[in-house]
């Protein structure tokens, strides 16, 4: 996707489609009305016909408007005046998005960011905008006999009062944060068939090459070498073998590193403690943390922020088979703690603890992992916020911030030492077990024992990584959230 700024005019602008917003009691955004005034008042009698839904993201496509350039208008909604805030800026720039990437249009103009938001400046508006709208025009490339007829803007010019360079950069950032969740949407989407660990290994090594940040593959032999116990006996019986990617952006000279832990399963069966069936083919999307960890990078280093990133994803699949780990099997993580695995379906935790033993050595700044880990989540905070779980308070309400400020919100959740008793184990230090209460809690104070070193952050994204039913997909998500939480403590 292309993209820019003008402050061109949207009345004389030659573009395939031009995007407009209107609240649902018919007041114009300023370049709505002009383009209203030069139309001889069309817009305005359309919405008071009603043509246009009150929603915030309704969009009524209107072309050859006469005394307008553009070959269409595009009304779009911005809902009720009194509620007009993050929520319908975004529903409305989302919905815009739709509508361009579905169109016949090949090139559009979007003059959306002219409407006041309380406590928004005009650079979030413009990030927030490029990235819906880049992230909108999305399409996975699945592999069909017969391709759908190409649709959609490739082309879009974002239309501000005065192009500034500080709007420039906020325009770079939201088309970096897109390609970034493109490329985790990418992964996700792709079967556990093609998104193996040794593709995942392969797709960091390829961006380490293209952008120039090292990239090591940790293999079997150098995990066993490390004692990692734990996260080894999650992999065994499969056939693919198990990689972990490390992986290292340095543009902040001597700075301690933000390092970023990935859950990165790339297909999750339960193991010998079998999933059942049902919906059994979103289980790979269990290698999405991993994957966001991948995405974070694309964005990071397309931007060339002046920060260290350390990221490290364990990429396994777990399979069941002759081979495979069994409840009660107890083993010994890299920290040394001894686990007994109750359940060979808690496997995230089992992975994940080996992975944040091993980030001790790069000192970090701080350390946030990001996990498909439990459906407890899911039942718990739905599909619309994360679960976030830190062991230091400043951390936890930066990446709260973060969250609200590109609406990728995560909700924080207790880490106390209260629910310890639910993984006790009769048989080693700890079980991955916690039961069936406060499953999120249990799994994320299971990792909290092995997050001593640093200051730390879960993310539980089992609910937010990707959607199921008709809409099927990953969302790119928490992409958005971890890169502002960057770009703010890279100064940007
Ligand atoms: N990958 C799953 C968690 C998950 C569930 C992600 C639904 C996305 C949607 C994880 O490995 C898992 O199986 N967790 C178990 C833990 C339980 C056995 C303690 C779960 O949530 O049921
Ligand atoms: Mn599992
Ligand atoms: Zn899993």
């Amino acid at each position: 996707m292309e993209m820019n700024l003008s402050n061109a005019s949207p009345v004389g602008l030659k573009t395939g489609v031009l995007a407009v917003g209107a609240f649902a009691d018919g007041l114009l955004t300023p370049s709505a009305q002009a383009v209203d005034a030069a139309a001889g008042g069309k817009l305005a009698a359309a919405l008071k016909r009603g043509d246009l839904e009150e929603k915030a993201g309704s969009t009524l496509l209107l072309p050859d408007l006469p005394g307008v350039a553009a070959e269409r208008v595009l009304l779009v909604s911005l809902g009720k005046r009194a509620d007009i805030g993050d929520k319908a800026y975004r529903d409305a720039v989302g919905g815009a998005a739709k509508a361009l990437a579905g169109g016949v249009a090949k090139s559009a103009a979007v003059a959306l960011v002219d409407l006041d938001l309380p406590n928004r400046s005009l650079t979030w508006r413009v990030q927030q905008a490029a990235r819906l709208l880049a992230d909108g025009a999305y399409k996975f490339d699945a592999p069909r006999q017969n391709k759908p007829p190409e649709r959609g803007a490739s082309a879009i010019t974002l239309l501000v009062a005065e192009s500034t360079p500080e709007l420039g950069t906020a325009l770079k950032q939201g088309q970096a944060i897109a390609e970034g969740m493109a490329l985790t949407r990418d992964l996700g989407n792709l079967g556990g068939n093609v998104c193996t660990p040794g593709y995942m290994a392969q797709a960091a090594q390829a961006m380490g090459k293209e952008f120039g940040f090292e990239v090591e593959i940790l293999e079997r032999e150098d995990m066993e070498k490390l004692g990692m116990g734990s996260a080894l006996a999650v992999g065994r019986a499969s056939h693919s073998p198990c990689k972990f990617i490390v992986m290292k952006y340095n543009g902040g000279g001597a700075a301690k590193p933000v390092v970023l832990v990935g859950k990165g399963l790339t297909f999750d069966t339960g193991g010998v403690s079998l999933k059942p069936g049902a919906n059994l083919d979103e289980m790979k999307y269990d290698m999405s943390g991993g994957g966001a960890v991948l995405g974070v990078f694309r964005t990071v280093a397309r931007l060339g922020l002046p920060i260290n990133l350390v990221g490290a994803v364990m990429a396994v699949e777990n399979m069941p088979g002759g081979n495979a780990a069994r409840p009660g099997d107890v083993v010994r993580s890299m920290a040394g703690i001894t686990i007994e695995i109750l359940n060979t379906d808690a496997e995230g935790r089992l992975v994940l603890c080996d992975a944040l033993t091993y980030v001790e050595r790069f000192d970090p700044a701080c350390v946030i992992d990001i996990a498909t880990l439990t459906g407890a989540c899911v039942v718990a905070l739905g599909v619309h916020a994360s679960g976030l779980f830190a062991n230091d308070e400043v951390l936890a309400a930066e990446l709260l911030t973060a969250g609200l400020a590109t609406g990728d919100r995560a909700w924080q959740m207790p880490l106390w030492d209260d629910y310890i008793g639910q993984l006790k184990s009769n048989f080693a230090d700890m079980s991955n077990l916690g039961g069936p209460a406060a499953g999120s809690v249990t799994a994320a104070l299971f990792l909290s024992k092995f997050a001593t070193k640093y200051k730390w952050a879960h993310l539980d994204i089992a609910g937010t990584a990707s959607v199921s039913g008709d809409a099927k997909g990953a969302t790119g998500r928490p992409v958005p959230l971890l890169a502002e939480f960057l770009l703010s403590r890279s100064g940007a």
